[in-house]
């Protein structure tokens, strides 16, 4: 049985307003003014407005935003770092506007990690020992902290440095051993706020990588690590995130799967940070695909089967399915002349298999595949029911939308060609 999604971060309606009397911003009269009308009205500062969202074990959840939207008040929240004005945050079961301090420093102290930005190694502290830290604050003995702080550097890529001081590091590095010292707390709840800023592109696109495949690692241990990260790039974003909220003005303003961030910007907001992204890069072929109403049976006959593809965009070929959906094959136009012409009753010998993807398959995926026939090509899903077609047209598509699927004049080409077959064989039936 598969174990169902556990949430280990329930935020309810979360509001944090800076200034006097912050409640003023909470009252009916002003819950729903702009934060700009909030500062000018009352010196009010709304970072947080009505946020509400549940984070999964073992996921990777984007927070992004720009400059001044509530990201760090968020993550800060989270740790109880910063208290809200209002509203309720759940942390692996704690309430922690109910907890005690004793057992919100222990829940931080066992359980959730933070890498900053700029990350504050003691320079007095050899890399081993700014490691394992953390571990020295538990009051774990040196040899066991030790032992666990050099596996967190052999994870990052440090085996080498652990005697080495701070002072001796490159910023990629230093950030690195920020990281093994988060991860040597082996915490449930990482939150990353801006790890990655202040690192050069190429060294960045490192570290997003070595995430996403410690994040592998990490989960193929037992514990799952759940990952906070925060970001205003939104490629970062989309290469590391299982899923992403967008923050606007304090408001959480679209919470999807990448795909859909880029595929469907919830406002115009979203829309202008996806503008640049190339959709292919999150596109699967299950996003691609056209549906398909050019189908059959196995049990049908020829004739059917070119009605069928008369009555379809797609005719050059008819896609043959069970009474379940599960895809069976195609047939082509061609081959359903034959069939036509050698008098069978059914298309079922004259079915063949074509090249087939998968929903899940990537835009480069199918690429090659998609090129190199003229036809459409099936999609099914993982239990090989058909999904859909896909064809040159689909893929042109995801780059001008308003393309049309086929050519036109290929349509009435196949269309004319099948009219004549089936018009010459009524008339043969009729003398
Ligand atoms: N201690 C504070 N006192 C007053 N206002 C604050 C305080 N901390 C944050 N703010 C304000 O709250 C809003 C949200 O700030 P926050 O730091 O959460 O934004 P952010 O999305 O993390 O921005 P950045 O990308 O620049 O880090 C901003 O308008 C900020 O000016
Ligand atoms: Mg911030």
């Amino acid at each position: 049985m598969v174990a169902s999604p556990e949430t280990v971060v329930s935020v309810d309606s979360l509001w944090k307003v800076y200034g006097d009397d912050p409640e003023r911003a909470l009252t009916d009269n002003h819950k729903n003014s702009s934060k700009s009308d909030l500062q000018n009205d009352f010196g009010l500062v709304l970072a947080l407005k009505d946020v509400s969202l549940d984070i999964i074990r073992g996921e990777t959840f984007v927070v992004m935003g720009l400059s001044g939207s509530g990201k760090s008040t968020l993550v800060r929240c989270l740790n109880g770092l910063i208290i809200p004005t209002s509203g309720e945050i759940n942390i692996l079961g704690n309430n922690l506007s109910e907890i005690t301090d004793d057992e919100l420093t222990q829940l931080r102290r066992n359980s959730i990690a933070m890498v900053f930005q700029h990350y504050a190694l003691f320079p007095h502290l050899s890399v081993l020992e700014n490691t394992a830290w953390g571990l020295e604050i538990q009051g774990i003995g040196r040899r066991a902290r030790n032992q666990r702080a050099q596996e967190k550097l052999d994870l990052v890529g440090l085996q080498g440095w652990e005697d080495n001081y701070p002072v001796e590091l490159s910023g990629g590095m230093l950030q690195r051993v920020g990281l093994a010292r988060a991860l040597t707390l082996e915490p449930e709840i990482l939150l990353m706020d801006e790890p990655f800023s202040g690192l050069d592109p190429l060294i960045r696109r490192e570290m997003q990588d070595e995430l996403v495949s410690l994040k592998e690692s990490l989960h193929s241990g037992q514990s799952q690590t759940t990952i906070v990260f925060i970001t205003h790039d939104l490629d970062e974003a989309l290469k590391i995130g299982d899923r992403i909220a967008i923050m606007n003005g304090g408001e959480v303003v679209q919470l999807d799967t990448p795909d859909q961030i880029v595929l469907n910007p919830a406002n115009e907001y979203v829309a202008n940070f996806t503008e640049g992204v190339q959709s292919q890069s999150v596109l699967t072929a299950g996003d691609m695909v056209l549906p398909s109403s050019a189908t059959a049976g196995l049990g049908n006959s020829p004739e059917e089967v070119l009605r069928v593809a008369l009555d379809n965009d797609c005719c050059s070929n008819v896609h043959i399915t069970d009474d379940t959906q599960l895809f069976k094959g195609v047939i082509t136009v061609a081959n359903a002349i034959k069939a036509l012409e050698a008098g069978a009753s059914t298309v079922e010998e004259y079915v063949e298999s074509p090249t087939t993807f998968n929903a899940g398959d990537t835009y480069d995926d199918v690429l090659p595949s998609v090129l190199a026939h003229p036809t459409c090509l099936p999609v099914v899903d993982d239990d090989g029911q058909l999904v859909g077609l896909i064809d040159s047209t689909s893929l042109a598509a995801t780059w001008k939308p308003d393309r049309p699927r086929i050519p036109r004049e290929l349509a009435s080409i196949v269309s004319e060609g099948i009219e004549q077959v089936l018009g010459k064989r009524s008339a043969g039936k009729g003398s």
